[in-house]
């Protein structure tokens, strides 16, 4: 049988059960990194290879023996837990001499503020994106060139308001401009972190043959930087994918994990929350009877307690079913800083049950 928690419900019914489930809300999604509860304002779309990483995390191939591992992306290869898209915040610069042949500078400015101290930054990849198909025919030479500077100083007084001093990155030319560029930021976005200044990077795109295209470069451009982390915390080493699937077996009172179908739009969490809408996540329910049998997974402190209480049933209670093998899901969200986040959270599914 499906149980459903009707939070919403249950809210409406009761005031004192509303300041109860509010207390709990705040606690859990300080559990879970955040802030407070997010209510996106202009989220963006959610890039196509976070869905990808969400669906083989949470419908791993039968082919993929592997257990997957809570805190390593196989993706990329490297430690991580959390894995984040910050949307690009930086301004345009419109410079006081422009030079005919530089058709956009750009400030690329990633807020961190979303990373928590404890966290370590184990890889960042700036994606700059041109939304537009190609103008240019192949064959003519490279028309664009595309430089990429770490900014390190603010402007000085009496400089032109966006001068930077800054240190080249990359340099590159290209012909088409539909391509994605990839760039490995992992150094930058860790120079960032550690001496707590993140001045950000320009990003100049010139071109000779500077066009009617070359002046509307701007609207074309998309600009976001995946940065992945480990959050120690809640990593508890490589542990097997949980068994899929938990039929409750037979109709007895003896303590077994049962069926608990949690749906994040009962709860309020619909308009944050991207995947999933719910999950099964069940709960512990049942009776821990003398004599406790081995498949209740007791400890020798509740087999103590059992005989103890056997004897003195007012005086000590039977042991409690509670759960004792947890397995982690997959969310994917917009954080308070509608940064899309694909984040692994341990211990969200009871997988077996105990008397302890
Ligand atoms: C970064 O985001 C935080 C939290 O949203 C905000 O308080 C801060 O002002 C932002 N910093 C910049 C430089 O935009
Ligand atoms: C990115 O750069 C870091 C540091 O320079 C390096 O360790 C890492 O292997 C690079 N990653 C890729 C995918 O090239
Ligand atoms: C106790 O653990 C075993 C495997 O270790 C499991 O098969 C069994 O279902 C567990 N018992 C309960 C009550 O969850």
């Amino acid at each position: 049988m499906w149980l459903l928690l009707l939070a919403a419900g249950l809210l409406g019914a009761l005031g004192v059960a509303g300041q109860d489930f509010k207390v709990q809300e705040s606690l859990l999604l300080k559990s879970l990194g955040l802030r407070a509860k997010p209510s996106p304002r202009a989220p963006a779309p959610v890039p196509p290879l976070l869905w990808k990483m969400f669906r083989r995390r949470t419908f791993p191939l039968a082919a993929e023996k592997k257990p997957a591992d809570a805190c390593w992306v196989d993706e990329f290869s490297v430690p991580g837990n959390i894995i984040r898209v910050f949307p690009d915040q930086g301004g345009f610069i419109h410079r006081e001499e422009p030079e005919s042949w530089v058709c956009l500078q750009k400030r690329l400015y990633f807020n961190f503020s979303a990373l928590e101290d404890a966290e370590e930054l184990t890889m960042a990849q700036l994606q700059i994106r041109f939304s537009h198909s190609s103008y240019q025919a192949p064959g003519l030479g490279p028309p664009f060139e595309l430089s990429l500077y770490k900014a390190s100083q603010m402007a000085l007084r009496g400089m032109s308001t966006h001068a930077y001093s800054r240190n080249l990155l990359v340099e590159q030319s290209f012909l088409h401009l539909h391509k994605s560029f990839l760039f490995n930021l992992t150094e930058v976005a860790k120079s960032w972190r550690d001496s707590g200044r993140n001045l950000g990077l320009i990003l100049e795109i010139a071109s000779p043959r500077a066009g009617v295209l070359c002046s509307r470069l701007d609207s074309f451009l998309d600009v976001s930087l995946l940065v992945i982390t480990l959050a120690p915390k809640h990593c508890k080493g490589g542990r097997a994918k949980r068994s899929s699937h938990y039929v409750p077996a037979g109709v007895s009172n003896i303590c077994k994990p049962r069926r608990l179908y949690v749906s994040f739009g009962d709860i309020g969490w619909e308009n944050w929350i991207i995947a999933p809408q719910g999950y099964l996540a069940n709960y512990c329910l049942g009776e821990c009877p003398f004599p406790l049998t081995e498949e209740l997974n007791s400890t020798n402190h509740a087999i103590l307690q059992t005989m103890v209480h056997s004897l003195d049933p007012e005086g000590t209670p039977q042991p409690c079913c509670v759960p004792v093998r947890l397995s982690p899901i997959s969310i994917l969200y917009y954080d308070n800083d509608d940064n899309v986040v694909l984040r692994h959270y341990e211990d969200m599914v009871v997988d077996e049950c105990g008397c302890r």
